[in-house]
């Protein structure tokens, strides 16, 4: 089966972006949030997007009118019915989740497959509150979505190997690299990173380095676009504090315990770049400083 109408629950960040990426690549998308206001929000963060690639001339004036064309947006789950793939990035909230796929399994024929964009949440426990965990999936897409070139594909014990074939060629149509993962928390990516990222605020909480030295070495000796704290904040400090603790329940690792440090920053509201502070302040976006924190 060819994936080519796509129904994205959620428009947020992550939502936006494969809204962005599905109307891109042809599909005919419609990208589905809570209130009018919220599916205007995500709309023109899709448009400011394409206006930006039409400004750098990657993308024609038309083919951004193309693009816009393919999409709608809706505040009804029920204009989701004919679509051949529902792709969720809604809260990292399972009871949420499963409310949804067991609304959305009513509403849609037997034939749609349902993806989670979730970065760390149980893709069998998702499925098993529809009558079709073997066309349930995960489809992880990373931030900024229309740049990062990864997607992994997540498959479960109930998985239908065709419809997972079928969503690994949609991951190919978008433009991205499929990684073919099984459902364990954190999946390849958050398995390697998160342990990264809490490493390094451990390295700074033991005054192994500062924060700019600890960035930078990771950046300039290692060839890494951003350090580690950089882009603890870039992800969301909440998040990632909300990632480590799930991976940390499924596994009961150390490499997976939040540092003390994450928490009280995450308590203090210390979120990151959309906070305005974390480990550096944002105070003037394009020169963030560094923070005292030790
Ligand atoms: N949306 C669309 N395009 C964007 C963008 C955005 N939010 N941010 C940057 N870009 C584009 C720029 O327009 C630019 O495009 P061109 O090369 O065509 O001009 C390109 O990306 C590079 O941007 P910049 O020159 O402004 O800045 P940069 O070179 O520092 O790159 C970056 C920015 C791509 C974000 C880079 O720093 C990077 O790759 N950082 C690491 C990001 C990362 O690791 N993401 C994964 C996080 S983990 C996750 O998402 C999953 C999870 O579960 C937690």
């Amino acid at each position: 089966m060819s994936i080519e109408k796509v129904g994205v629950v959620g428009c947020g960040l992550m939502g936006a972006g494969i809204a962005q990426v599905a109307a891109h690549s042809g599909c005919d998308v419609i990208v589905r949030e809570v209130s009018p206001e919220f599916v205007e929000k995500g709309l023109k963060s899709i448009e400011k997007n394409l206006a930006r690639l039409v400004e750098k001339g990657t993308l024609t004036a038309a083919d951004r009118d193309q693009v816009r064309g393919r999409l709608r947006g809706t505040t009804k789950l029920e204009d989701l019915a004919d679509r051949d793939l529902i792709v969720e990035a809604i809260i990292e909230q399972l009871p949420i989740k499963r409310e949804l796929y067991g609304a959305l399994d009513k509403i849609c024929g037997p034939a749609t497959l349902f993806a989670s964009n979730t970065s760390s949440l149980s893709i069998t426990e998702m499925a098993t509150a529809t009558r079709r965990p073997d066309r349930f999936f995960g489809l992880h897409f990373f931030n900024p979505v229309p740049v990062m070139k990864l997607v992994e594909v997540i498959r479960t014990i109930a998985s239908d190997a065709k419809a997972y074939e079928d969503l690994v060629a949609f991951a190919k149509k978008l433009g991205k690299t499929p990684v073919l993962t099984s459902d364990r928390t954190g999946f390849i990516v958050n398995r390697l990173l998160v342990p990264y990222l809490l490493d390094a605020i451990r390295a700074l909480e033991e005054g192994v380095g500062n924060i700019v030295d600890i960035d930078n070495s990771m950046k300039l000796g290692c060839g890494h676009p951003m350090g580690p704290l950089t882009l603890l904040d870039f992800v969301g400090l909440d998040t990632t504090y909300y990632i480590s603790q799930i991976m940390f329940d499924e596994f009961h690792e150390r490499r997976f315990a939040s540092p003390p440090l994450l928490k009280r920053m995450v308590l203090a509201g210390w979120n990151g770049r959309k906070a305005g502070r974390g480990f550096y302040d944002y105070t003037d976006p394009q020169n963030p400083k560094p923070m005292k924190l030790t």
